[in-house]
């Protein structure tokens, strides 16, 4: 049996609106082990049953299934294709054609010429000061039945779309916060079913949302323009064959509804009263609404939809109701979530509810709103008051939050009336891990949570305080676990292209993406710059480096490329010498506890932090110019490199073999970003061993030591102290916050201390995904589940489960691009039991430490023990192997 599934065009499986190079994916599945792909062929058609076959690979001898492009092939505008696929394998079985996939393209980026124009309803004076929500509408004739119809629909400001009184498609947040100023996204929707013969009515509600509103932590109005506007361009085909087009222009009308404001921080003020009865239908009476206006902005800035959209994703019900020592009604949800509640309430009207949201309570139990700093998260109801029971959720505005606290609500607060909906970016969950310790459960639990908490549609630090922003360094600290945790490709791809559009002529990147931070200003007395920190522009070359690893997909290196270069090149603009980076504004081992008292800096020096992502970003450069065959800039940038680890070495390491600062963060650096020499490793670990126990087992490191600390000591044969580690339980400690009742990760290690009070509210976030970053090393040493970089997206796994830590047992798995590979493993009497899974068409090899005989079953045909390590290359199938440990810990 050998059959092809989970056939995806660009990383999704049902997609209208794509927009660039296509490349597929396909999963083998077979009842037999060891499968490789030997052939394929892929067919593309414009009907499902293939009738006419427009393109035709013809059989390829090929084992590629992931990224396939298609050479030859140029897809056509707004074409619905189906794509099947069959391949054929290393023992000669012959699958059958896949399912086909629909592939809907929208136009080729930036060149379509647009016939809408963007409209806007702030047209009053004093409207740039305005965060209420305007209603759009405009009536349209049909005279024939509708066979064929796509609406192309943006706004600047967020908008929600209605055609004849109903919501098109489910989206929210549309169309996603991007570089505004060059890149607007739009949204594609079939919208035939929802046309009728007669009259017809499009309408729009817009909101401030990113655009307009308040963002940032400068709480600056109108980052990107004063007004808001909405674009829609509907292209239709009736029975006859007519061609119609529906714009928006300047005959549209406008009106204000019933959301007297929106911000995303501050929370929605909805008054049901002020509801126009079907004001998104053809037959409402609009004599009273005005004309919009139709702004200058061009319609070149419009691309399609690149990211992944934004939708309720879950619910989480409400737990419990809490009376609070001060008297305040407060329902707890069990769970720090970024979303919105929805509620059901009957009254009179007039009659309020209003809401407001938090993270935690404070030590006395009482509602806890200050570290949210100026967000209001408050959300307000006016109840229209018809007697059935209204229903509610807020539109434009998103909260970060466990608890709410009701400040008004007619009648009865019951739980049953209350329910949260999370939100965040559409994505596949791809990653497990679970263990015999309920602790780290819980911080894989808040590591998951972390991120879904912080992927609504930009990677954010924090979703609740005003704030919210695409911090480079946040993202590119967690981005391999979440990528690990789920298909994340097409969110990050969007998101380089806004990092690429704010990068600055010079090559350095915005510490925040999009950018809208315009001066950082004075940090514990450092002038911040908003651009070119390192760490955090390294972004640039970590996150396309993450995305090839995890996706095997080389069409991101080549998107990015020139960015890459260009953030490489602006280092070597400010080094010394042209190696030691030692200019620019940095945040350094940003939050770190070896600061100085009250400072945010950590006490490891910027220089040594700066110059080894200098070398970091070059060498992955150096790799991806390689992969992309640009052969001058291999070798150029391979020379650079050299030239800085060199540099590095005589700078920033003494002779004794360790680094000249006596930080945690300055010997996990260079030891991870393999700096150093073999001596000098052996030298710089005994030292982090000792920095360790000077904090009695702790680490100090702040967000650049973090990610790394235990991936250092795993790496140079300190695998116990790893373990110990990531097991202490006392501040500060991953396990702490557990203990805490964290249910998401937070920013400070003591965020929430023993005593029940809490860091400066100033920087308090409970929901920072950052030192979520541990959970890379959990997947990868832990349950043992690594790329092999020659042959990423696990086409070949390395899996080396370090067993220790007490751990009876773990499991865990990743859906990489070709399918499940997953490990568990179970200890009992040091006999350890590991059961493999490698997908098919992969290949693994499973390295085993510690071991003095080993089983394998079936066989594997390779193998070899070398002192007390056993390796094995397996092709595809479930293997499970029993090994006895001869020294367990402390044994
Ligand atoms: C954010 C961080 C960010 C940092 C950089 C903070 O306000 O929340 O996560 O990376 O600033 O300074």
């Amino acid at each position: 049996m050998l059959l092809v599934k989970a056939l995806v065009c660009n990383y999704q499986k049902d997609s209208v609106g794509i927009c660039e190079k296509l490349r597929f994916g396909w999963q083998l599945v077979s009842d037999r082990r060891e499968v490789l792909q030997k052939t394929y062929q892929v067919q593309v058609s414009c009907d499902p049953l293939f009738s006419q076959v427009i393109y035709d690979t013809q059989k390829v001898d090929s084992e590629t299934s992931v990224a396939v492009e298609l050479e030859g092939f140029v897809p056509m505008d707004a074409t619905r294709y189906f794509v099947r696929v069959k391949v054929s394998d290393n023992a000669g079985q012959q699958s059958a054609y896949s399912e086909p996939l629909v592939v809907e393209t929208a136009f080729e980026q930036g060149t379509k010429v647009w016939q809408a124009s963007f409209i806007t309803p702030d047209t009053q004076p004093g409207d740039a000061d305005t965060s209420d929500a305007r209603l759009l509408r405009k009536v349209f004739a049909l005279d024939e039945k509708v066979i064929w119809a796509r609406a192309y629909t943006s706004s600047l400001g967020l908008y929600e779309f209605f055609i004849n009184g109903k919501r098109v498609g489910e989206d929210l947040f549309t169309p996603g916060w991007t570089a505004y100023h060059k890149r607007v996204l739009y949204q594609s929707y079939d919208i035939k079913d929802l046309l009728e013969v007669g009259d017809n009515c499009l309408a729009s509600m817009v909101g401030n949302g990113w655009y307009k509103g308040v963002i940032g932590f400068e709480c600056n109005k109108n980052n990107y323009g004063s007004q808001t506007a909405f674009f829609c361009q509907v292209e239709l085909i009736t029975e006859s064959g007519k061609h119609q087009l529906l714009t928006t222009d300047s005959t549209w009308k406008w009106q204000y509804g019933p959301i007297t404001f929106s911000e995303l921080y501050d929370g929605e003020t909805y008054d049901a009263r002020k509801e126009q009865s079907g004001w998104d239908c053809p037959d409402f009476h609009e004599e009273n609404w005005k004309d919009v206006e139709v702004l200058a902005q061009p319609t070149s800035v419009l691309r399609s939809q690149d990211g992944l959209p934004v939708r309720i994703i879950q619910n989480v019900e409400a737990r419990e109701i809490i009376k609070t020592p001060k008297g305040e009604t407060v329902i707890d949800f069990g769970q720090n979530l970024t979303g919105w509640v929805e509620f059901f309430v009957r009254g009179a009207s007039g009659d309020e509810v209003v809401i407001r949201h938090a993270e935690v309570l404070d030590a006395q139990g009482n509602f806890y709103t200050e570290n949210l700093r100026s967000a209001k998260q408050t959300v307000k109801y006016v109840l229209k008051g018809d007697g059935q029971g209204e229903v509610y959720h807020p539109h434009f505005s998103f909260q970060g939050f466990r608890y709410i606290c009701i400040d008004a609500y007619p009648g009865k607060v019951e739980i049953k009336h209350f329910s949260a909906r999370v939100i965040h970016s559409k994505m596949e969950n791809t990653g497990t891990f679970f263990c015999s310790n309920s602790q780290l459960n819980q911080l894989q639990h808040n590591i998951l949570w972390g991120l879904k908490g912080n992927f609504l549609d930009v990677p954010t630090d924090c979703p609740q305080r005003d704030e919210r922003l695409g911090w480079t360094g946040d993202a590119q600290i967690f981005v391999g676990t979440a990528c690990y945790l789920m298909q994340a490709f097409p969110f990050f791809t969007k998101w380089l292209r806004d990092l690429e559009a704010d990068q600055r002529a010079d090559g350095a990147v915005s510490n925040v993406v999009p950018n809208v931070i315009k001066d950082q200003g004075e940090i514990d007395g450092v002038i911040g710059s908003s651009f070119g920190s390192s760490a955090w522009g390294d972004a640039a070359t970590i996150v396309p480096w993450t995305l090839y690893r995890y996706y095997g997909d080389v069409q991101i290196l080549r998107e990015q490329y020139i960015s890459m270069q260009r953030w490489v090149e602006f280092i070597r603009s400010q080094a010394t010498d042209g190696v030691i980076w030692e200019k620019n504004f940095s945040f350094g081992d940003w939050v770190a506890l070896d600061a100085k008292e009250g400072s945010y800096f950590g006490a490891t020096p910027t220089p040594l932090i700066s110059t080894a992502f200098f070398a970091l970003s070059t060498q992955i450069l150096c790799k991806s110019a390689r992969l992309l065959g640009k052969f001058e800039d291999e070798r150029q940038y391979s020379d650079l490199y050299v030239n800085i680890r060199r540099a590095f070495q005589e700078r920033f390491m003494k002779e004794e073999g360790i680094p000249v600062s006596r930080t945690q963060t300055s010997c996990i650096v260079p030891l991870v970003f393999d700096l150093l020499e073999a001596e000098q490793k052996k030298s710089t670990v005994e030292l982090l061993c000792e920095l360790l126990k000077e904090q009695d087992g702790h680490l100090n490191t702040g967000f650049v030591g973090t990610p790394y600390i235990c991936k250092a000591l795993s790496e140079q044969g300190k695998l116990e102290e790893a373990y110990a580690l990531l097991l202490k339980q006392d501040y500060p400690s991953w396990l702490y916050q557990i203990t805490q009742g964290a249910t998401t990760i937070w920013e400070h290690w003591d965020g929430l201390k023993p005593d029940g009070s809490m860091w400066s509210p100033d920087m308090n976030s409970f929901n920072h995904y950052a030192y979520g970053a541990i959970g890379e090393w959990l997947y990868n040493v832990v349950a043992g589940l690594n790329i092999d970089e020659s042959k990423p997206a696990f086409k070949h796994s390395i899996i080396r489960p370090r067993i220790g830590g007490d751990l009876h047992f773990v499991q865990a798995s990743h859906l990489s691009p070709y399918g499940e590979v997953s490990t568990k493993w179970s200890v009992e009497n040091q006999q350890v039991h590991l059961v493999v899974s490698i997908p098919a068409n992969t290949t693994a090899t499973v390295i085993l430490d510690g071991v003095k005989i080993v089983q394998c079953e079936p066989a594997a045909k390779e193998n070899h023990l070398e002192g007390n390590v056993a390796r094995f290359e397996l092709g595809s199938g479930t293997y499970t192997f029993f090994y006895e440990l001869p020294m367990l810990k402390n044994t």
